[in-house]
C-alpha cells in the first residue's frame, strides 16, 4: 500500500518525532517522513532527524519579515516533497493562514492535557499546579487558535499523590508515544491520501 507522505514540525527534544520514525520503521505506521520542520536550529530534534537521514528545514523566525514569510517558504518545501499531512509534535508556534489554507483538515497536533483544559505552554505544569487529579493527552486538528481545533482523540491519566512534575511528564509522554502514532495511522487509513483520492475520480 502506498505510504502517506508526512512532515513533522517540532521545536524541542523530539521524543514524539522519534516515536513516529520508530513506529514507521517497525511497520506500524504506513507513512514516509519526508521532512522535519523546526523553528529552533539548535534543538535536539534536528540532531535526531540528521541521525535518521531525514531532511530538515530549520529556520529562525527573526530572519523573516513576518510569519507569512517563513510559512511561504515552508509551504514551498512541503509542496516540492508532495507532503500530504502535517504533524505538529511539540511545535511551539501558532500556525498562520498560509499553512492552514495549504493543509485544511490535514494538519494535526498533540497536546499534553485533556483539552480544553490547560492549553498553551507547559500544560503538564499547569495541571500539576492546579491540583487536578486527572490529566491526559489530546490529539486534535489544527485551527487558528491555541490548541483549539476539533478533537480527534484523548486519553486520560490519573495524577498520583506520589507524582512530581518530572514523573508526571514521563507518564504523560508515555501516553503520547502510544496515542499519537496510533491516531495518525487511524486517520490516514480512514481518509486515504490525496493521490489515492485523486485516482478514484
Ligand atoms: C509534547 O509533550 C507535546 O505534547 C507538547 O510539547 C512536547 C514536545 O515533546 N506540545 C505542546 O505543548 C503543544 N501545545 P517532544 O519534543 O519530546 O516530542
Amino acid at each position: 500500500m502506498k505510504k502517506t507522505k508526512i512532515a513533522v514540525f517540532a521545536s524541542g527534544t523530539g521524543s514524539n518525532f522519534d516515536t513516529i520514525v520508530r513506529e514507521r520503521k517497525a511497520g506500524h505506521l504506513n507513512v514516509e517522513v519526508c521532512l522535519l520542520v523546526c523553528d529552533k536550529p539548535e534543538a535536539l530534534v534536528v540532531e535526531k532527524a540528521s541521525q535518521y537521514g531525514i531532511p530538515t528545514f530549520a529556520f529562525e523566525a527573526k530572519s523573516y519579515e513576518n510569519k507569512e514569510g517563513f510559512e511561504r517558504e515552508i509551504e514551498k518545501q512541503l509542496k516540492k516533497l508532495e507532503v500530504e499531512w502535517v504533524i505538529l509534535a511539540g511545535y511551539m508556534r501558532l500556525i498562520g493562514p498560509t499553512l492552514l489554507q495549504a493543509y485544511p483538515n490535514r494538519m494535526i497536533n498533540i497536546h499534553p492535557s485533556l483539552l480544553p483544559a490547560f492549553p498553551g505552554k507547559d500544560a503538564i505544569g499547569q495541571a500539576f499546579d492546579a491540583g487536578v487529579k486527572v490529566t491526559g493527552v489530546t490529539v486534535h486538528f489544527v485551527d487558528e487558535g491555541m490548541d483549539t481545533g476539533q478533537i480527534i482523540d484523548q486519553e486520560a491519566l490519573r495524577i498520583l499523590d506520589s507524582d512530581d512534575r518530572d514523573s508526571l511528564q514521563k507518564r504523560v509522554q508515555e501516553v503520547e508515544h502510544r496515542l499519537f502514532p496510533a491516531t495518525i495511522q487511524k486517520l490516514i487509513s480512514e481518509r486515504g491520501n490525496q493521490n489515492e483520492k485523486k485516482s478514484t475520480h
